[in-house]
Parts: structure tokens; C-alpha cells; sequence
């Protein structure tokens, strides 16, 4: 009951937030970074991520979910410092758990762009914040303010890769990540959002379809035409499922409306709709459209401020795949 009347409350100050707009209008900074932190020592920093960003995603769209899951792997592991990047045996990006990340080169494109014109200036973990945001307002998303100052990250571990969620886990583990991060329950379910766009491997979901937990029959807490339709298209673990089943291209809350469906492709997607925690979450975003928008650019904004490294901590990497040798 307590539990109840707290998601309420909270949903109506939510209401009213996303009527007044009273938050929309106060960009956060903070944690030692700032808005103007490249206004001398690389005016063009935002022009030319954007540019770019723009160019690779006309090609091709597909990297604009992947951009957006890019960023969400870096913080969530050691904080948003580009460790995701570094490029070696043992580095978190050669783990199991990054092995269908993408957008490599895009991070890669810019950073050559920038070291041009503001040589050892702009860091790969500021570049890859922004490219994650510049990703979503090009997909249909919302527009934030991003600070900037992050530092790059020098240690990146295979091991703690295996931190970052593949969609098996409960919410309660869930939210203990979220947590530890500094995000919330709030922050859990409008993040997930991103699955509004992208797709994920077979892979990741073939114990749902065939024999889940040794029954012989598909996850019961999907829907049976939905588990038809992705037995059929899921037969190969390399295949490809959209995350969000009936609007995948458009960056919008089906994605909740699919969870009372019973269409949430991963479990921990579906969960979102069974769990008394985030559940009545899930009800609002899945009425309220300017909300899920509104509330997606305010929780990315506080993924980007995740554990970020600043002032002498760190350093700026020449070239995002490596540390700097000096
Ligand atoms: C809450 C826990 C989360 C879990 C368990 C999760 C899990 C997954 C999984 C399993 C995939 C598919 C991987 C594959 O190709 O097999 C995926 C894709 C994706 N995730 Fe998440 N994710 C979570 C949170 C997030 C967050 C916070 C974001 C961004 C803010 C995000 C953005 C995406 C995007 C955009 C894709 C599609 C990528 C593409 O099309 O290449 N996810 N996620």
C-alpha cells in the first residue's frame, strides 16, 4: 500500500513537471564539468560531432541505437571515461558482453576530425556523450544540454564488462546497478526506453523462445503470436529482432504500450511491466508520450554524469582506441 501511494505522488509530481516544464528549463551541471567547457579551447566541438554523427547515421540508421548503447556500456562500467574504446586483449570492449557493440568508428571518424583542429583538446569520453545525444535527437528523440570536461579513463578490464546487463537479470539487480550509479527506479524504466529503437541478436533471447527453463515452450510471459512470430524469424542466433516489435524505427513509448501487450522482447523488458517497483511507471510512460520524451533527455543527462573523471584525473587520449603512450 505505502509502496502504492509513494508511485502516486510521485507520478504526479511527475504530471506536473512535465506540464510546467519547471526542470526542462534548468540544464544540470555539476561534477566538474561545464557548458562552455570547449568555448576557447575547441569553439567547433559540438558542430563537428554533430556533422559527423549526422553523416554516419544518413548512411546508415542502424548506428544511431547503437551510438546511444555505446554510451550506456562506457558508463556503466567505471563511469562515463570512453573505456569502452580502448581496443586490446583484456579491455572491456574485447569481453563476450561488448562483442555486439557498434559504432566504433563513428567515436573513431570524430576524434580524427577534432585532434585536426584542436589537438589534444577533446576527450573521447566527452565525444561519445555527445555523439550518444546527437544519435537520439536524430533518431525522433529528445534534445538535452550535455556539460562537458570528462576525462579519458587510462584501466579497462574484460572482467567488468560482465557489470553491464544482457537482459536475463531481475530489477531488483536492476536497480541495484542503477543505484550504484547514482540513476534511480525512475532512471531504470525511461532508460530502457531506449529499446524504443535497434534490435537485438537471436542470441539474446532463444532461452525465451524454444525450451524456457526446460519446459519445452516459450517464456509464458510472452505473448503466444509475439513467441510465434519470433520463433520464425529467430531460428539463427546471428539473426535479428527488433527491441521495439510494432514501431521500431520511431523513437516513441510503444515500447511501454508493447509491455502490457506482453511484447517486451528481452526479460528484463518485460519485467519492467511485473514488478511492483516499476510497473506503475510503465503504466505512465505508456500514456503520456511528452513525458517519456521529457523525462529520457533528464535521465540521459544524469547517465552522462555517471562517475566521470575530471581535472587531473585521467587524461585526453590521442587516438580513443589507446592510452596515450606519454
Ligand atoms: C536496463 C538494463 C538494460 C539491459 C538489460 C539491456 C540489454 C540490452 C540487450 C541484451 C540488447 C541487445 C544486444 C544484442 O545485440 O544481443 C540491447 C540493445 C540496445 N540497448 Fe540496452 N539494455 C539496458 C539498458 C539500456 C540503456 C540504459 C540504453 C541507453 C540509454 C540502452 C540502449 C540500447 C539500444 C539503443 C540497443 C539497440 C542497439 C542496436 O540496435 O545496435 N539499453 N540492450
Amino acid at each position: 500500500m505505502k509502496a502504492f501511494v509513494s508511485a502516486a505522488l510521485f507520478l504526479v509530481a511527475l504530471r506536473l513537471i512535465s506540464a510546467t516544464g519547471v526542470l526542462g528549463g534548468v540544464p544540470v551541471e555539476g561534477y566538474g564539468l561545464s557548458f562552455q567547457y570547449y568555448q576557447d579551447s575547441c569553439p567547433q566541438f559540438e558542430a563537428v560531432v554533430s556533422r559527423k554523427v549526422n553523416e554516419w547515421i544518413k548512411k546508415d540508421s542502424t548506428l544511431a541505437p547503437a551510438l546511444m548503447r555505446l554510451h550506456f556500456h562506457d558508463c556503466a562500467v567505471r563511469g562515463c571515461d570512453a573505456s569502452i574504446l580502448l581496443n586490446y586483449k583484456g579491455s572491456e570492449r574485447s569481453a563476450v558482453e561488448s562483442k555486439t557493440l557498434r559504432g566504433f568508428e563513428v567515436i573513431d571518424d570524430i576524434k580524427a576530425e577534432l585532434e585536426k583542429s584542436c589537438p589534444k583538446t577533446a576527450s573521447c569520453a566527452d565525444i561519445l556523450t555527445g555523439a550518444a545525444r546527437d544519435a537520439t535527437v536524430r533518431a525522433g528523440g529528445p534534445f538535452w544540454m550535455v556539460p562537458y570536461g570528462r576525462k579519458d579513463g587510462r584501466v579497462s578490464i574484460a572482467k567488468e564488462a560482465g557489470r553491464v546487463p544482457i537482459g536475463h537479470e531481475n530489477i531488483t539487480s536492476l536497480l541495484q546497478l542503477f543505484q550504484s550509479q547514482g540513476l534511480n527506479v525512475l532512471d531504470l524504466v525511461v532508460l530502457s526506453g531506449a529499446h524504443t529503437i535497434g534490435r537485438s541478436t537471436c542470441g539474446s533471447i532463444q532461452s525465451r523462445l524454444y525450451n524456457y527453463k526446460s519446459t519445452g515452450k516459450p517464456d509464458p510471459t510472452l505473448s503466444p503470436q509475439y513467441a510465434n512470430y519470433l520463433k520464425r524469424k529467430c531460428r539463427w542466433s546471428s539473426e535479428y529482432a527488433y527491441l521495439d516489435g510494432t514501431t521500431p524505427k520511431a523513437f516513441d513509448n510503444a515500447y511501454y504500450k508493447n509491455l502490457q501487450w506482453k511484447m517486451g522482447l528481452l526479460s528484463t523488458d518485460q519485467y519492467l511491466y511485473s514488478d511492483s517497483r516499476t510497473k506503475p511507471l510503465v503504466a505512465a510512460l505508456a500514456t503520456q508520450p511528452q513525458l517519456f520524451n521529457y523525462q529520457f533527455g533528464v535521465s540521459m543527462a544524469k547517465l552522462g554524469n555517471v562517475q566521470v573523471l575530471t581535472g587531473d584525473e585521467g587524461e585526453v587520449r590521442t587516438n580513443c582506441n589507446a592510452v596515450n603512450r606519454y
